[in-house]
């Protein structure tokens, strides 16, 4: 929500322990995760490849060589990329679970298509959220005939909690903030044995979000289409960080089928959470305490999932890390382009990636030590349209409706 005082603050942290262009890929997703998650992912119903929309009115402003916003709004229909991760590992966490009697070996499309629902009856997902993870995985619950109980903390806005109860599933608002909301549902679930379907990797819990990250891999696989079609290739990408799910998924997917070729990988964090930056940093995880709220609510995580980090300590060369007063500057810019460039509704996380280059362009200094300048052809990722069009037509002026009729 926008506040009477948003920061504009921007900083960058260059990472010491980025691995050399021509290191062999790091961490735990594969190749063949990623091709089964397209496959599975590119078979459901409403699957279909979001846009990648060249801006080069925004990048002739800014002295940059090329931008290429790839614009997750309206994927699925649920207004942000989430689905391709937690309905995905929905999907994948049914066919896991032994109370599903004999669907082991069914494809995720057959469960996404209903075909088994009765053989999910009774069973209860749960899941904590900020909004669009919560949201994803009801959505993907509802379509393969499950039950999800999904937590949130009590600062989400009215409009995210409906659209998740919209979608059939049982909201539980605990007090605290993101990270405290992961922690109850684990304590629920374990308490009755319900499977949790998280994005953040903690211990031994690992294979669900290593599913969703390979789920969000379709968005990298999507562009790389685009550049094996004839697409120019990126020098950087920026990509913005929660738990670091998405990030992973991306730097991982491109560094496997680009190797040295690869684009810089530029982590994007609000100023009040960034997590990552801060492990960068440090040079190991580092979790981070007190207020960690943000306008960008999917990015309000105080801790870097295990898998994100084993892939962002050293797949990532920087990170950039802004107020949300350049957040809500990025989504007016987007609403109300230069000419040349079509107006995109996007939500705060989203808004996020065009501000920081809005940010950058003030500090020559910080977007030289980023090798950002006008040979740059900078790939970013717009994670969300207007998830709340009330908070969105209160930052923006106009209604989504309004900016793109
Ligand atoms: C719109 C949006 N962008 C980015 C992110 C960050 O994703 P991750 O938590 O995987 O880092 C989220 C997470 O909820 C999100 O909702």
């Amino acid at each position: 929500m926008p506040g009477p005082a948003q920061s504009r603050s921007v900083r960058i942290a260059m990472n010491a322990a980025a691995a050399p262009r021509e290191a062999p890929p790091a961490g735990p997703l594969t190749p063949t995760g990623f091709a089964d998650a397209y496959r599975e992912i590119g078979a459901w119903p409403a699957y279909a490849p979001t846009p990648l929309t060249p801006l080069p009115g925004l990048a002739a402003e800014l002295g940059l060589g090329a931008i290429h916003y790839k614009d997750e709004g309206g994927r699925f229909g649920l207004g942000s990329f989430k689905p391709l991760g937690g309905a995905y590992a929905v999907a994948r966490t049914l066919a896991r679970a032994p109370a599903a009697r004999g669907i082991a070996d069914v494809a995720a499309a057959d469960l996404m298509a209903g075909r088994h629902a009765g053989d999910l009856d009774g069973i209860t997902l749960v899941s904590a959220t900020d909004g669009n993870h919560g949201r994803a995985v009801a959505w993907g619950a509802r379509a393969c005939g499950a039950r999800a109980r999904i937590f949130a903390h009590d600062q989400m806005s009215a409009a995210r909690r409906a659209a998740i109860e919209a979608l059939g599933a049982e909201l539980v608002i605990c007090p605290g903030g993101y990270d405290d909301s992961v922690r109850e549902a684990f304590r629920v679930a374990g308490e009755n044995g319900w499977p949790v379907v998280q994005d953040t990797a903690i211990g031994d819990y690992r294979d669900v979000p290593i599913d969703i990250c390979h789920g969000y891999g379709v968005i990298a696989a999507e562009v790389l289409e685009g550049l094996a079609a004839g697409a120019p290739p990126f020098s950087h990408v920026i990509v913005q960080a929660g738990v670091g799910g998405v990030a992973a998924a991306i730097c991982a997917r491109l560094w496997q089928a680009l190797g040295a070729a690869r684009p810089r990988f530029i982590v994007l964090e609000p100023d009040n959470a960034a997590c990552v930056t801060a492990s960068l940093e440090a040079g190991r995880r580092v979790t981070l305490t007190g207020d960690t709220h943000t306008a960008m609510a999917g990015l309000a995580c105080g801790e870097v999932s295990e898998i994100a980090w084993e892939v962002l300590a050293t797949g990532a060369d920087a990170a950039i890390v802004i107020g949300d007063g350049w957040a809500f500057e990025g989504m007016r810019r987007l609403a109300a382009p230069l000419a040349g460039d079509p107006p995109i509704v996007a939500g705060e996380c989203a808004g996020g990636a065009v501000g920081a280059l809005l940010a950058l362009a003030e500090q020559p200094a910080l977007a030289g030590a980023l090798g950002l300048d006008g040979a740059s052809t900078i790939l970013l990722i717009g994670t969300e349209g207007a998830t709340d069009a009330a908070i969105y037509a209160e930052i923006v002026g106009r209604t989504p409706a309004e900016v793109a009729p």
